[in-house]
């Protein structure tokens, strides 16, 4: 049976958050340089994008490139830029036609000056989409991401616009790059590695995780709606007991 008839359309997650990972194993496996995996990546990013709108996923949120990623070889890091501005240019009429709004977190001055520029095309010309939003995470790091939300706070603190005793979790919330989206409640990793590498530390303080040995490039929609249906199985008590949320 196909999973997503399984889905409880009721009770889906607002955000999905998703580290795509095994490109580079997907394309050793196949005999091929670690390039070839990424272009297939596309594909897939392609289909949870899809399935994530067709179900009803407001947010959906993909790890494309972490700030630790630099430190691949020049080459990769080279090929994976190209990509990124082929895939933006290319994808910008399907992300219309799905009413998606594209949107970015990272550090997104360090990128390339041209795949900074397709990033802002792709993202102004999807801005009055409304159906889900996409956002991807260029050049991204939690631990940035923190840090500059605490740079932002203290400078207002020190200009007297901000007393430290308003600072609270929500406060602190509205500073990071995610500003304005529900945390994530499911994240999904695939290529058997279990580990979150610097991935929304802070917004994953209380999300579910499913861990996939499926490669990236063979993620598909079906793999996707097992993520929400295994989700849907668990119960989250938030620090409560189990009768507290039961009953
Ligand atoms: C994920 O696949 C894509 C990026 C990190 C850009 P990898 O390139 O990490 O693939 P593996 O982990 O080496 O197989
Ligand atoms: C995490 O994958 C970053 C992205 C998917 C963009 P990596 O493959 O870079 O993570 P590590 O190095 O195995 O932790
Ligand atoms: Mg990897």
């Amino acid at each position: 049976m196909n999973s997503e008839s399984k889905i409880d359309k009721s009770r889906l997650p607002k955000h999905i958050a998703v580290i795509m990972d095994g490109n580079g194993r997907w394309a050793k496996q196949h005999g091929k340089p670690r390039v070839f995996g990424h272009k297939n990546g596309v594909k897939a990013v392609r289909a949870v994008s899809e399935a994530s709108a067709e179900v009803g996923i407001e947010y959906l949120t993909l790890y494309a490139f972490s700030t630790e990623n630099w430190n691949r070889p020049k080459l990769e890091v080279n090929a994976l830029m190209a990509l990124l501005v082929d895939t933006l240019r290319k994808e910008i009429t399907t992300l219309n036609k799905n009413n998606i709004r594209l949107n970015a977190i990272g550090d997104l001055s360090r990128l390339p000056a041209k795949s900074h520029r397709a990033l802002l095309e792709a993202i102004e010309g999807t801005s009055e989409n409304s159906r889900m939003t996409l956002t991807l995470a260029l050049n991204y790091s939690a631990r940035w991401d923190i840090i500059e939300a605490t740079k932002k706070i203290a400078r207002k603190i020190k200009e007297g616009s901000l007393e430290e005793s308003h600072i609270d979790e929500v406060l602190f919330s509205s500073f990071l790059s995610t500003s304005g989206m529900p945390d994530p409640e499911l994240m999904i990793r695939t290529s058997g590695e279990q580990r979150i590498s610097n991935y929304l530390l802070w917004q994953m303080a209380y999300t579910e995780f499913c861990f996939t040995d499926t490669y990236w490039p063979d993620f598909s929609k079906e793999h996707f709606y097992q993520a929400i249906v295994d989700y849907q199985s668990r119960e989250r008590r938030f620090g409560k007991t189990s009768d507290q949320i039961t009953t």
